[in-house]
């Protein structure tokens, strides 16, 4: 599966961007929750996947990021997770309905299914993720509004939904409706180099994760840990605006958020990332 240029090349490529490369692979350690929940953050990837073991980006980051995940007190993402509990019980909408007044509570009603998704969607005919069923489930059981993108409480309410999932292996459907060519469509965008600095995500997170680029330390770019809390920003981050900030990082025009190309590209990046516990909300620099 060699679908792009040397290590060498690319290496060439992001020196334009970096000033130093330097080698350093990811931490040998096991991420414990709490001290109970033992995380799987790296694991054999699966059929057909380009790499032989898939990593959780939590290995990448310092002792002090590392630290801040292992414990939910510590970790800052979790004042989200609470905002997304308020929201789940919160009524809105002409029905007069909460999420919980159908779902009741979501330990229960939504533990391993945040683990699913993307799912394919019958109804229109394409994959869904956490952030759109409940754009779903709010336009045609509540009443209300969707929300827009990384608005209202959505980062929010997708942690929320996504953290009872915490520990759970990550693992999609393929064989449902038309996964696969989504999976396909996916893969390509994956692979495309595109911007000023002709880079694809692979040149980045498949030929490089493990080294450096500026500052950061390069991960594989899995996104079991969504939406993420970040130092550097002081807030949750969700996937599409993940994957824009990349995307813009090469200086290229990026995709809506919620376009085919970035559905696409999270039903393909989240099929990389199989078999990793989901982590939301994960810490990262
Ligand atoms: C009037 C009842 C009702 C309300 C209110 C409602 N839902 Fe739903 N929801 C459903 C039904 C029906 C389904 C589809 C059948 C199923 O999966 O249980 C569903 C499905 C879902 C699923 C997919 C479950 C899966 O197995 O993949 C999620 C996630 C979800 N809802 C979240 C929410 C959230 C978040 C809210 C509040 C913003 C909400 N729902 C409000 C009725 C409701
Ligand atoms: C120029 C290099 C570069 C390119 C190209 C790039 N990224 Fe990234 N990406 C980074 C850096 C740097 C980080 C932060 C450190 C890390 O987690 O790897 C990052 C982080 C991520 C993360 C967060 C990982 C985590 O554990 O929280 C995801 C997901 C991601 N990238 C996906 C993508 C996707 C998808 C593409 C292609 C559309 C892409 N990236 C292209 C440099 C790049």
């Amino acid at each position: 599966m060699k679908k792009f240029g040397k290590v060498g090349a690319v290496l060439v490529t992001l020196g334009a961007l970096s000033a130093v490369a330097l080698a350093g692979g990811p931490v040998d350690q096991q991420l414990v929750i709490d001290g109970e929940i033992e995380m799987i953050t790296r694991t054999e990837a699966p059929d057909g996947h380009p790499l032989d073991e898939v990593i959780s980006g939590w290995h990448y980051r310092t002792g002090e990021t590392r630290a801040l995940e292992a414990d939910t007190f510590e970790n800052p993402g979790m004042l989200f997770v609470e905002q997304g509990e308020a929201a789940w019980n919160k009524i809105e909408g002409t029905e007069g309905k909460s999420c919980a007044s159908c779902h009741g509570d979501a330990s229960e009603s939504m533990a391993g299914i945040g683990a699913q998704y993307p799912k394919w969607d019958a109804d229109s005919g394409k994959p869904i993720n956490v952030e759109l069923q409940i754009n779903k489930c709010r336009t045609e059981n509540m009443g209300a509004e969707p929300l827009p993108f990384d608005k209202g409480g959505q980062k929010e309410l997708t942690a929320y939904i996504k953290h009872q999932s915490l520990g759970t292996p990550v693992s999609i459907d393929l064989d449902a409706g038309d996964m696969q060519s989504w999976w396909k469509k996916g893969e390509e965008v994956y692979y495309t180099r595109t911007g000023q600095l002709n880079l694809s995500c692979a040149s980045c997170h498949e030929q490089n994760n493990g080294n450096y680029i500026r500052a950061d330390h390069l991960s594989q770019g899995n996104i079991n840990g969504f939406p993420t809390y970040r130092l550097k920003q002081g807030a949750l981050v969700s996937v599409h605006n993940r994957f824009r900030g990349c995307i813009r990082d090469t200086r290229a025009e990026f995709p809506a958020a919620f376009s085919d190309e970035l559905m696409a590209l999270e039903v393909y990046v989240t099929w990389r990332g199989s078999g990793l516990s989901v982590e939301t909300p994960g810490v990262r620099q």
